[in-house]
């Protein structure tokens, strides 16, 4: 194996263009005259034209629509799927930015390793086919099967800091920990990046996390972002980007950062910023890219890299991390935070059973180096002590280097000796590619170091709570098997009758003999060139893989309304969180992403349906027939009759699947009408040419229901530009009644020209062949 630190990697394409961004900020000072968050610095200084976007005299944060130029696209296998299929479409020779793309959703965990790589490679064959072969044509970086998780990779190899990137998968963020700009997306936003069109954000607003004190004991930086999710809830942070400052950032590790900045796609945040730090010099240094550090080093000596003195934000919390304590987030929602010492109480007080069925460390959140030596000291403590663990202990390294290193320094060997299974370098467990029969039905619990808990999400079954936790916790209550388990007060009883207690544990956040790459044969060719004669590889009766085809626009001939939408009937009002999961359910369906008509199958098939709170079910007034929503859907498809959802809030909440978008416009729909949205689905919607308004009294969602015909009124003056057009939507009731609804929307005018061509896509090959 190599030692990454005697490694020279070429930084030519991954050290951020600080001359230009400098330059860039120069201008955007002289535009705002005031003091500027790092946020702001590092987001405005992407703006292709600064004063076009800014010089309005308005506000900027949460109001102006900003036109970027991100330098890089990341990409995992399951979204990048869509994301090619539509890139595609474009008709280009080669990516504008440079772009990667990593397989590592469709990796299995069931038995180890080896076995489960060796299978899901089997099972996947084609996708992997198709991604490597779109790979080659268009010049992107293809990290094979078993190279790691997304996340990792961009940590350990792409992120820089102050680089703008988009990456298809909505812990993005992670790359946060490095001082990256990175944004979870969905496929149709990095098409626009990756055909180099102007990829457009509503400026965040920007909240302070203002940092005092010292971890210290059991916290980790994990407990500070389950503390923060309990605190902002899963809706605080939408809208907003958390801009951490104070004393107590200097001191985290930099992958310490980046499990805070992974997670904020918990509360729903734009992306997570930290200033330059010498941590994150020394992890440019340790993982082969020092010419990436030198040169963030001059632009931080310039002021890019850190907020200025005096800079506002929009809201600010104080964190004091001495007064935090590990803390434990769930089930079902990752911001139900409990201390830990409150923590057994919430189990008894629930009436749930006082053990779990098994404990799950490492992902993308949580499976550096510094995390792994920590649980590692546990380990040995409890092998010490002649303690196994007592229920089944998965890991999951981030990365082949990640795996290769622990390998090496014995953290391996340490883990297995007390009971660990280690897994593929992969997502596995975290995206529900486990266990998906053994639990079926039955109420039980886990613990995992993973970030997202929804329902269903880990193995289909709906009644398994997912709890999460940092590693150490998890792994330390692996040892006791209880939920009421609390190892900073608690004893572990010994075969010999004497207590244990664990130290609280210790770890490294940098390998002292540096990284090692592990096998290199995962890795790809740095900066690939395109081979256009290479050909996409799509097999012509694949179940996997469809080409796509266009959607129509809304506005053709067949419409008598003009441009207004044709008249909807409402499918189906939605009760509550409907998260992407929800609507685009994962685990076995995640075979049929890049394939439209397959995955469609799923529509909606977990959501509860107001009239009647029953799941999956919908109702087809016009005939009177009763169905599950794919059903109805696809009858609504059959006879053309275009429809729309009236959703609660923070509708599409969760990650930055596009196919929450583009199956329900695959069946016919038009406009959805929520309490809220959130921020990424709302514009995945508006990228496929779906309409998204907001009630603007909420109270109105209980007025409409299933079979109601709503047309719009004023979308035609919104097209025409017409200043303040608004949008009401005009509702016929199943017995005749009518009345008219204001809503509002967030449609820019660019987006208008995506919803009357009929989608992003559409308007993009127009403008570009
Ligand atoms: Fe994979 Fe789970 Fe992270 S699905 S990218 S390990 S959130």
């Amino acid at each position: 194996a190599t030692q990454i630190s005697q490694v020279v990697k070429d930084c030519s394409s991954i050290t951020p263009p600080y001359a230009a961004l400098l330059q860039k900020l120069d201008h955007v000072r002289k535009v705002l005259d005031r003091p500027l968050t790092l946020a702001e610095k590092i987001l405005y200084s992407h703006i292709i034209d600064p004063e076009a976007s800014l010089s309005g005299g308005g506000r900027i944060r949460g109001e102006a629509y900003l036109q970027l130029q991100p330098e890089r696209v990341a990409m995992q296998d399951a979204s990048a799927q869509m994301a090619l299929l539509q890139f595609m479409s474009a008709g280009l020779a080669q990516t504008a930015v440079p772009s990667s793309i990593h397989c590592d959703h469709l990796i299995q965990a069931a038995e180890g390793a080896e076995s489960d790589l060796k299978r899901s490679i089997v099972t996947n064959q084609e996708v992997f086919d198709f991604l490597e072969s779109a790979a080659r044509k268009y010049g992107i970086e293809f990290w094979r099967p078993g190279s790691g998780i997304i996340h990792q990779i961009v940590l350990e190899n792409y992120a820089a800091p102050g680089m703008l990137m988009l990456g298809t998968d909505s812990h993005t963020p992670n790359a946060g920990g490095l001082g990256m700009f990175a944004i979870g997306v969905g496929g149709a936003d990095a098409v626009d990046a990756m055909t180099g069109t102007p990829w457009e954000l509503k400026a965040p607003n920007v909240i302070g996390i203002h940092l005092t004190g010292k971890l210290n004991g059991w916290a980790t930086t994990k407990d500070l972002i389950l503390y923060l999710a309990g605190k902002l809830t899963v809706r605080g942070g939408t809208g907003s980007i958390l801009e951490y400052f104070g004393t107590g950032v200097e001191e985290q590790s930099c992958t310490g950062l980046a499990t805070i900045a992974n997670m904020g796609a918990e509360v729903g945040a734009t992306t997570s910023t930290f200033p330059y730090s010498s941590n994150m010099h020394a992890y440019l240094q340790a993982t082969g890219r020092s010419p990436v550090a030198a040169a963030a080093d001059v632009a931080a000596a310039k002021g890019f890299l850190s907020a200025d003195k005096g800079a506002e934000y929009d809201d600010v919390i104080e964190i004091n991390l001495s007064e935090l304590e590990p803390t434990v987030n769930g089930p079902f929602t990752p911001d139900l935070a409990t201390p830990i010492s409150q923590f057994g109480k919430f189990v008894q007080q629930q009436g749930w059973k006082d053990e779990f069925s098994a404990a799950l460390i490492g992902s993308c959140t949580n499976s550096s180096y510094e995390d792994m030596t920590k649980v590692a000291d546990l380990a040995r403590q409890a092998k010490e002590a002649g303690l196994t663990t007592k229920v089944p202990f998965l890991c999951t390294p981030g990365s082949e280097q990640i795996r290769a290193t622990i390998e090496r320094d014995n953290v391996t060997s340490t883990l297995e000796s007390v009971g660990a299974v280690v897994l593929a370098n992969a997502c596995g467990p975290c995206i529900g590619q486990w266990r998906r029969t053994d639990k079926k039905g039955k109420e039980n619990a886990i613990l995992t170091s993973f970030n997202r808990n929804f329902k269903s999400r880990n193995d289909g079954n709906s009644q398994t709570m997912n709890f999460l936790a940092s590693p150490t916790i998890v792994t330390a209550m692996a040892f006791s098997g209880k939920l009421s388990f609390n190892p900073q007060t608690d004893s572990l009883n010994l075969p010999s009758g004497k207590p244990f207690k664990f130290a609280p544990p210790s770890g490294q956040d940098l390998p002292s003999a540096g990284f090692t790459q592990g096998d290199r044969t995962y890795y790809p060719e740095p900066s690939p060139k395109p081979e256009p004669e290479m050909e996409i590889v799509i097999k012509s009766d694949s179940q996997r893989l469809e080409l796509l085809e266009p959607f129509s626009s809304h506005f053709g001939p067949s419409n008598s309304r003009g441009l207004e939408l044709p008249s909807l009937k409402v499918l189906l009002r939605v009760r509550g969180k409907c998260t992407t999961d929800h609507i685009s359910a994962a685990g076995p369906w995640l075979k049929y992403k890049g394939h439209l008509t397959n995955i469609s199958e799923n529509l909606l098939i977990t959501a509860i349906n107001d009239e009647g709170g029953e799941m999956n079910v919908a109702f087809d007034r016009d005939n009177n027939t009763t169905g599950t929503i794919p059903e109805i859907a696809k009858q609504f498809k059959a006879r053309e009759q275009p429809w729309a959802l009236i959703v609660d809030d923070n509708y599409g909440e969760g990650s930055a699947r596009e196919h929450a978008a583009l199956q329900p416009r695959f069946y016919g729909c038009a406009m959805i009408l929520a309490r809220s949205f959130a921020r990424i689905h709302e514009t995945n919607l508006k990228k496929q040419g779906v309409l998204p308004l907001w009630f603007v009294d909420k109270a109105d969602y209980s007025k409409i229901g299933s079979g109601d015909v709503l047309e719009t009124i004023g979308l035609a003056d919104a097209f025409e530009g017409k200043p303040n057009a608004s949008i009401k939507v005009k509702v016929t009731k199943l017995d005749g009644v009518t009345f008219e609804i204001p809503t509002r929307h967030t449609m820019s005018v660019d987006q208008l020209k995506w919803l009357r061509a009929g989608s992003a896509l559409n308007h993009i090959r127009s403008t570009k062949i």
